[in-house]
């Protein structure tokens, strides 16, 4: 097991300060983290209005745009075509944005430019680093605004999709990716590249070079380890806590308070109940054919599942379709073949059950 007080923020010197939104100080980042004092004076050189406790207007959206190639619907008004969850005013009033030109896809902005295209909805006392990048439209061209709720940090180099909300606290560490639309071939079609709404818990952290896909969904108070990567359409609930360097595999269901360990494959349609516990390294199955793009049969992928308080030791694979029982204890290295039922010790070459958990 690794060490879980080492996996918790700590964020020396951010004080939750006086920032206002949108617009990225040359320095704050590094500053903000070595003293508050030393924060430099904020670039007003990209004006913008922020409203009592909300969002950033754009000072001018077209600046940015440039031409305006067609028009969209704010979200949630009639015409909106991002499919995006609709954002009040913060005042419950009229929200006056205007409408926005297409933006190409790929266009890459920064923060104060995502702004002042009006596609930066922040709340004040945000931390965005001047270096992060944000990809506001997906491969189809479609646009989505990017959310920052109060206290939430973007760190240097992460890269944010449309459609992606960090609610307040959630702190997205250095060189991560956020919202990535998902492209190519998997589970047996061939996904366009659509983006979709991803949501960042209020407290959670997302450590260095995680990747997190569109419309995945991670809980409270949730810790992501470095270099894992969370595919399309998972959900992860609060209080959970995923090592480094885990694949987690398209719609996955992971409940609260489940610990995976580092290093281990879990396959698409997975489900970890609540409170369950993974070993390093374990290993899921969901194809028992490998009928991978086999033009000659469809796939029956069937995943394994998890039940409440299941605890899965170190170096186990876990056949496709495999459920391991509530509170269940699988030994270290085992080859679990048959579903294991609810409050049984079981391990082995393939596991067996040798009695039931103390
Ligand atoms: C399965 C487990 C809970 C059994 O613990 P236990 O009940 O105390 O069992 P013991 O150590 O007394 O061993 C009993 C017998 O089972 C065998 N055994 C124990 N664990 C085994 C395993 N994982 N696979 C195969 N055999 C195992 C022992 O060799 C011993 O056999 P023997 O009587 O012929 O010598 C434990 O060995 C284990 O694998 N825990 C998982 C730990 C882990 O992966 N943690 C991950 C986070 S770090």
């Amino acid at each position: 097991m690794t060490d879980a007080a080492h996996d918790r923020p700590e964020v020396p010197g951010f004080d939750g300060g006086t920032d206002l939104v949108g617009v990225p100080d040359r320095s704050r980042w590094f500053h903000r983290l070595r003293s508050p004092h030393q924060t430099r004076s904020f670039d007003r050189s990209h004006p913008i209005t922020v409203r009592p406790g909300g969002f950033a207007y754009p000072a001018n959206p077209h600046a940015i745009l440039g031409k305006a190639a067609g028009r969209w619907g704010r979200p949630g008004c009639p015409g909106d075509r991002r499919g995006s969850p609709p954002v009040p005013a913060a005042d419950g009033g009229h929200d006056d944005r205007p409408h926005h030109p297409t933006l190409g896809h790929r266009q890459e902005l920064s923060a104060a430019e995502l702004d002042r295209a009006g596609l930066l909805y922040a709340d004040t006392n945000v931390v965005i680093s001047r270096f992060a990048i944000f990809l506001p439209a997906d491969e189809l061209g479609e646009p989505r605004p990017v959310v920052v709720r109060a206290g939430a940090v973007i760190g240097p180099f992460a890269v944010v999709h449309g459609g992606t909300t960090l609610n307040g606290q959630a702190r997205i560490e250095e060189h991560v990716v956020i919202g990535k639309p998902e492209l190519g071939y998997a589970v047996g079609s061939i996904r366009p590249g659509a983006g979709g709404g991803t949501v960042i818990g209020a407290g959670a952290v997302v450590r260095s070079r995680a990747v997190v896909y569109a419309d995945v969904e991670i809980g409270e108070n949730t810790l992501i380890g470095h270099h894992t990567l969370l595919r399309t359409a998972v959900r992860v609930g609060a209080d959970a806590q995923l090592g480094h360097h885990l694949t987690v595999e398209r719609a996955t269901r992971i409940g609260r308070d489940v610990r995976c360990s580092p290093g281990s494959h879990i396959t698409s349609s997975t489900v970890l109940a609540d409170r369950v516990f993974l070993g390093a390294g374990v290993r899921t199955i969901n194809d028992k054919t490998l009928s991978w793009r086999d033009p000659h049969r469809e796939p029956t992928l069937v995943a394994p599942r998890f039940d409440i308080g299941a605890k899965v030791g170190t170096g186990c694979v876990v056949l496709a379709g495999v459920t391991i029982g509530e509170h269940a204890l699988v030994g270290a290295g085992s080859l679990v073949t048959h579903d294991i039922p609810p409050g049984a010790l079981a391990y082995g070459h393939p596991a067996r059950v040798h009695g039931e958990v103390r």
